[in-house]
């Protein structure tokens, strides 16, 4: 078991002396190496028996070594024998990495972190508090656990429409209306990179008696560098959720849950709701992938993060310099809801310009190939990675003040979507009722005023405009209309054109 001081860490992932013992060790991939390519033979699943079976397309698309490491669950010597099995002993490498005391690997990704809080701590009728720009995994954890929420509300810069985290002070109040709330969820960094003041909403949440869980599925990289914000759990936070794919470099769909030694959470019933949540069949390449990029982590994190951070730098201030374009980031924190950020996003506000982020980011893919993560009508987010290549950075201030260049056109400044008050919502019936009862689709314009039975989310960024058990306003409307006319993809939505929306038949 790990150091569960929460206190006196050093800020980086390591021990005064460096990293922690064995941390350049990745045990399970090495066990599934060893496995993979010593020429077993394989009575057992997957179909493909190593690749031999395999259609001789995905042969060469993945390559016959990915194919031979994707084995079962239950194979001597992995996941089963005298403990702690190399399995476990990764799971374990995890937890310390992070100073955590327990950590499981994830195959659906964050989400099933989100989903496996939820049922652990907002069973139902239990009332959670629950930042309102959460992820739509959380609500969809709700939906599955019975849970209901009393939100608060993030800062939120309406010029830019930009949520960032919640306050301490916001937080407090919104313990203070919801008495028995066993835990509050909010999220740092946000998809902007903007990070919370975790330590202060950690001693806000314990004074009242709540867990404090946050969402740091964009922080997985938090505490291995001095120029980052610390991990969650270096500042309190009992639980986080980590989307180690997305910055870390696991691949895709691969995440991490931790916890905190704390008694204001129950570890073996969080073990139970991640169990209920996984498959029978875990894919080998996931969980390899994460012990892997733990041992990156751990033991070249701060190098790579050194040189990833300077390369980021330079980019950054190169297309501050373009004409029409402000990069937004270190200069915003002190700001309410934002105590620390992310070098490794940039965030470029193209609002001077006259074009929309979306317009921009389309010409970027169109001239350069150039694919960014996020654009939203005011902005442009680039995420980087752990170990990102530097060459591209170089090249990109250069592509994009070609791009700009181009499309330059001052003075018409494009319209925000998102209206301010759009956090405030009315909610009618707790999320679960919502999704499972009976529902009509109807018109969207007929839909203001009744129940919605979806959860619908511009994504990106993922955040829910509107929730199951949340009365329709024409404000939601008029914004997701917009967003779809930009061209944004809404998540969640039965219907992704949004001409019609799902409500409930009875609440009106
Ligand atoms: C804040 C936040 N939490 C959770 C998730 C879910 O992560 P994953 O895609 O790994 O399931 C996302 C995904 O974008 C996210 O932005």
């Amino acid at each position: 078991m790990t150091d569960s001081a929460l206190t006196d860490v050093p800020s980086r992932g390591e021990t005064a002396e460096g990293p922690p013992a064995a941390q350049p060790t990745a045990p399970y991939l090495d066990a599934i190496t060893a496995y993979g390519f010593r020429g077993s033979t394989r009575f057992h699943v997957p179909g493909h028996k190593g690749g031999a079976g395999a259609d001789s397309g995905l042969r060469n698309a993945l390559g016959e070594r990915a194919l031979e490491l994707d084995v079962p669950q239950d194979i001597e010597g992995i996941d089963v024998g005298p403990s702690p099995t190399p399995y476990e002993r990764a799971e374990q490498l995890a937890a310390d990495a992070y100073r955590a005391a327990h950590a499981w690997f994830l195959t659906n990704g964050a989400t099933q972190g989100n989903h496996a809080l939820c049922l652990a701590l907002a069973g139902p009728g239990s009332c959670v508090v629950l930042q309102r720009n959460s992820h739509a995994s959380l609500i969809d954890g709700l939906v599955l656990s019975g849970g209901q929420a009393n939100f608060v509300a993030p800062e939120y810069d309406a010029e830019r429409g930009i949520a960032h985290g919640v306050t301490p002070e916001t937080l407090a109040t919104a313990l203070a209306e919801t008495p028995h709330a066993t835990a509050a969820f909010i999220v740092s960094p946000t998809y902007y990179g903007m990070a919370a003041d975790v330590e202060a909403c950690a001693e806000v949440a314990h004074a009242a008696g709540a867990a404090l869980i946050v969402d740091n599925a964009w922080g997985a990289h938090f505490g291995f560098h001095p120029s980052l914000p610390r991990s969650p759990l270096q500042l309190g936070a009992d639980a986080i959720i980590a989307s180690t794919h997305k910055i870390v470099g696991s691949l895709t769909q691969s995440a991490m849950l931790m916890v905190a030694e704390s008694d204001r959470l129950d570890a073996g019933a969080i073990a139970r709701a991640v169990r209920l949540l996984r498959s029978t069949s875990p894919s080998a390449l996931l969980m390899a992938s994460l012990d892997a990029a733990r041992r990156q982590l751990a033991v070249h994190g701060e190098a790579l993060l050194e040189r990833t951070i300077a390369a980021a730098a330079h980019a950054r201030e190169a297309i501050d310099a373009v004409p029409g374009c402000t990069v937004i980031g270190d200069g915003l924190v002190g700001e309410p809801g934002i105590a620390g950020w992310d070098p490794l996003r940039i965030v470029i506000d193209v609002r001077a310009t006259g074009c929309t982020g979306y317009e921009v980011a389309a010409a970027l893919r169109a001239s350069y190939d150039i694919y960014v993560e996020l654009a939203t009508h005011a902005t442009l987010v680039l995420v980087l990675g752990l170990g990102q290549p530097v060459e591209p950075l170089e090249r990109l201030a250069h592509d994009f003040a070609e791009t700009v260049k181009r499309m330059w056109r001052p003075g018409e400044a494009p319209l925000l979507a998102r209206p301010a008050g759009a956090f405030e919502h009315e909610t009618v019936v707790p999320p679960r009722d919502a999704f499972l009862g009976a529902g009509e689709a109807v018109a969207v314009e007929d839909a203001v005023g009744r129940v919605s039975c979806e959860s619908i989310a511009g994504y990106p960024p993922g955040v829910p405009a509107l929730l199951p058990g949340e009365r329709v306003t024409a404000e939601v409307v008029a914004y997701l209309r917009e967003l779809t006319a930009a061209g944004a993809r809404l998540h969640g939505a039965a219907d992704p054109t949004f001409a019609t929306v799902r409500v409930l038949v009875d609440e009106r």
